[in-house]
């Protein structure tokens, strides 16, 4: 056969078995033992442990893969991950994404210079605005796996921001072009603080 043919051929299966459509009834019974700290419907109570319902089908599947590789650094899934299939990851992925995710509230102390860094960014420190990606309404865009941030819990997000700004030993798994350590290593403390508490109120 042609090689070209056969090159084509690899690239429409391997592309075909990266979006493997998940099952969201399977994935239910797969995802029982992630109920313990992401909560049984994917909302979970504690601060720390993000919020998995209504995420992105494809931001979901992403990050299961990249925390089973060893990508991303998830202590507490440790071993979790590591004899589950790739249509299991996307299963459960299928689930959480299927869930309706509940929206937490905002300081009040610190909300307008939240929503104004994640409406207009800044414009001095060349930083965008995260409306452009994520959405107005937080909801981000799930075909392109941008990630839905609007009710995740501020301590979580906060952990986020400040693991892509670290040098070392941060969150590095957001893609060859590092748009997220780009955009964190802008931010200052008090900025992750109060970008972080306004999410938690966004819907
Ligand atoms: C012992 C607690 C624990 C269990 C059990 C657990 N997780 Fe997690 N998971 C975490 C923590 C903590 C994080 C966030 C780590 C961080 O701060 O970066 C996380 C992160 C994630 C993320 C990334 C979320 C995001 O918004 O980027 C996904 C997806 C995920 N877990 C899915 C699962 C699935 C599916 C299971 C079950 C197979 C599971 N987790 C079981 C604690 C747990
Ligand atoms: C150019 C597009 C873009 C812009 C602008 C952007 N983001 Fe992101 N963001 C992404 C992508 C893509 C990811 C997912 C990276 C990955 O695959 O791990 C992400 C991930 C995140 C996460 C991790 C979510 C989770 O569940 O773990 C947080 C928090 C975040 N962004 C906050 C922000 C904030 C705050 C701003 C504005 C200051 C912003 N982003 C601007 C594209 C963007």
């Amino acid at each position: 056969m042609n090689k070209l043919i056969v090159s084509l051929l690899l690239t429409v299966g391997i592309s075909g078995i990266a979006h493997a459509a998940g099952d969201a009834t399977a994935g239910q019974a797969k995802a029982a033992v992630c109920g313990a700290c992401h909560g049984p419907d994917g909302n979970s109570m504690a601060p720390n442990f993000p919020k998995l319902a209504g995420q992105g089908e494809r931001y979901l599947n992403k990050q299961l893969v990249d925390i089973k590789s060893g990508k991303r650094t998830v202590l507490e899934m440790t071993g979790l991950l590591t004899n589950l299939s790739d249509q299991d990851l996307a299963d459960m992925s299928a689930y959480f994404a299927s869930q309706k995710g509940s929206v937490g509230a905002a300081d009040p102390k610190v909300v307008a210079r939240g929503e104004a860094l994640f409406r207009g960014g800044d414009l001095a420190k060349g930083l965008p605005a995260c409306t452009g990606c994520h959405s107005p309404d937080g909801k981000g865009n799930a075909a392109a796996g941008f990630p839905h941030l609007g009710g995740q819990h501020a301590q979580y997000i906060a952990k986020q921001l400040t693991d892509f700004r670290k040098e070392e030993g941060g969150r590095t798994n957001d893609g060859d072009v590092k748009t997220m350590q780009t955009i964190a290593k802008k931010l200052s403390d008090e900025d992750i603080a109060a970008v972080s508490s306004y999410i938690q109120g966004l819907h």
